[in-house]
C-alpha cells in the first residue's frame, strides 16, 4: 500500500499502528482520518506530526461525501479501520452513537473501497462479537452472540464487511482481537484506569466478583498482526488475534498492584456491569498458520505499560481531570460499592 487511510488513527490502537507503519515502511504515506471524539487525541501522534509522510484530516466516517473526497484527494489505495465507539460501559448508557459509527460508518468505508476500487480494507473487530465463552475457545466460524450494544454494533459491522465481500467482491479482511493494553490507551479501560488510580492511591473499582476472564494482548503484537493482514490476509476472511494469556480481573489487578508496589487494600469491589460477559477466549490457529505469534511476554509488556503511565502524567492527567470529558464520571463514576476500602 502506498497511501494508507487509517481511520480512528488518533485513538489507542490506531495511533500505535500509525507509529508502526511509519517506522517499518519508509515509502508508505499515512493519512489519519479521525473525528476526534473524547477518545481521539492528537497528543498520541505528536511525535510524527512533522513527518512529511503523515497527514491528518478531521472527519467522521459516517460522512460519505467527505470520505470520498479524502480518498480521491490523497489517492488512497488501502484503508485500515479502527474508528469506532469502543467502551462497553458507555454503550450501555448511550447505544445510538455505537450503532451509527460502528455499523453505518463501516458501511461508508466499504462503499468507498467499492467505488474507487481500493486494493484492500482491513477492518478491526473484536473477540466480544462471539459473546461470553464459558468453556473452550472461539473459532472464526462460530456463531456471533454479542451481549452489549458495543459488541452488537461490532458484529453488525463484521456482517456488513462479509456482505460487501460476497455481494460486490470488496477486498476486506476482518481481524478479531482480544483485549489490548499498552501506551496511549484512554484511562476508562481497565488497565490504564487501574494504573493511574493506583499512582494516585485511589481505589480500583473491580466489577462484581472480579472473576471475569479476559485474554490480554499487547498492542504492538496486535499491530504486527494487522500489518500481516494488510499484506497477506485473504480477502473475505476473518482472523482471530488472541495472545492465550487469560486472567481473571482479580489476578490482573493484583499483578498491577504488585508491579507498582501498591497495597491490595486499594481494591474496591463494586456493583457489576449489566450483561457483563464472563469470559472471552480465542482460538488463533488460523493466523498462526500465517506465521504470526505474540512477541512480547505479558509481564514485561505490563511492566513497560506501568512505566509509560508513570512517566507520562502529562498525557493522562488532563484527560482524567475532566478537561476533555467529564461525561463518564458524571454518568457512571458512581457505582455502588460492595466491599473494600
Ligand atoms: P479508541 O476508543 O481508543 O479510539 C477510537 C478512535 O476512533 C478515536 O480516535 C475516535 O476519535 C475515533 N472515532 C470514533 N468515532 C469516529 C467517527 N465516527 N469517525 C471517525 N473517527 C471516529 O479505540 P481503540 O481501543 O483504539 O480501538 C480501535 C478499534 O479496535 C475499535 O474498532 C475497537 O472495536 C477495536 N478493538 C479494540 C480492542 C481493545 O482492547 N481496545 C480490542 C479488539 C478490538
Ligand atoms: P474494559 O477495559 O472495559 O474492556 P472490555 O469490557 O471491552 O473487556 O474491561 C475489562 C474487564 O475489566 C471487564 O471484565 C470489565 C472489568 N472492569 C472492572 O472490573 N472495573 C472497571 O472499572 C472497568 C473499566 C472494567
Amino acid at each position: 500500500m502506498e497511501n494508507l487511510l487509517i481511520t480512528g488513527g488518533a485513538g489507542f490502537i490506531g495511533s500505535n499502528f500509525v507509529h508502526h507503519i511509519l517506522d517499518k515502511y519508509p515509502d508508505c504515506k499515512v493519512i489519519v482520518y479521525d473525528k476526534l471524539t473524547y477518545a481521539g487525541n492528537l497528543d498520541n501522534l505528536q511525535d510524527v506530526a512533522d513527518d512529511p509522510r503523515y497527514s491528518f484530516v478531521r472527519g467522521d466516517i459516517c460522512d460519505m461525501e467527505f470520505v470520498e473526497d479524502v480518498v480521491q484527494e490523497h489517492k488512497v489505495d488501502g484503508i485500515v479501520n479502527f474508528a469506532a465507539e469502543t467502551h462497553v460501559d458507555r454503550s450501555i448508557l448511550e447505544p445510538g452513537s455505537f450503532i451509527q459509527t460502528d455499523v453505518y460508518g463501516t458501511h461508508v468505508l466499504l462503499e468507498a473501497v467499492r467505488k474507487f476500487g481500493l486494493r484492500r480494507m482491513v477492518h478491526i473487530s473484536t473477540d466480544e462479537v462471539y459473546g461470553s465463552v464459558v468453556e473452550g475457545s472461539s473459532v472464526e466460524t462460530d456463531n456471533l452472540l454479542p451481549n452489549s450494544p458495543y459488541s452488537a454494533s461490532k458484529a453488525g459491522a463484521d456482517l456488513m464487511c462479509r456482505a460487501y465481500h460476497v455481494t460486490y467482491g470488496v477486498p476486506v479482511v476482518i481481524t478479531r482481537g482480544s483485549n489490548n493494553f499498552g501506551p496511549y490507551q484512554y484511562p476508562e479501560k481497565v488497565i490504564p484506569l487501574f494504573i493511574t488510580n493506583a499512582l494516585d492511591d485511589k481505589p480500583l473499582p473491580l466489577y462484581g466478583d472480579g472473576l471475569n476472564v479476559r485474554d490480554w494482548l499487547y498492542v504492538l503484537d496486535h499491530c504486527d498482526a494487522i500489518d500481516l493482514m494488510l499484506h497477506e490476509g485473504r480477502d473475505g476472511e476473518i482472523y482471530n488475534v488472541g495472545s492465550n494469556h487469560e486472567l481473571t480481573n482479580l489476578e490482573l489487578t493484583e499483578t498491577i498492584l504488585e508491579l507498582m508496589g501498591k497495597p491490595k487494600s486499594l481494591i474496591q469491589f463494586v456493583e457489576d456491569r449489566p450483561g457483563h460477559d464472563r469470559r472471552y477466549s480465542l482460538d488463533s490457529t488460523k493466523i498462526h498458520g500465517l506465521g504470526w505469534r505474540p512477541n512480547h511476554a505479558f509481564e514485561n509488556a505490563l511492566e513497560g505499560t506501568v512505566r509509560w503511565y508513570t512517566e507520562n502524567r502529562w498525557w493522562w492527567e488532563k484527560i482524567k481531570s475532566g478537561a476533555y470529558d467529564n461525561y463518564y464520571e458524571r454518568q457512571y463514576g458512581t457505582r455502588r460499592v460492595l466491599t473494600g476500602s
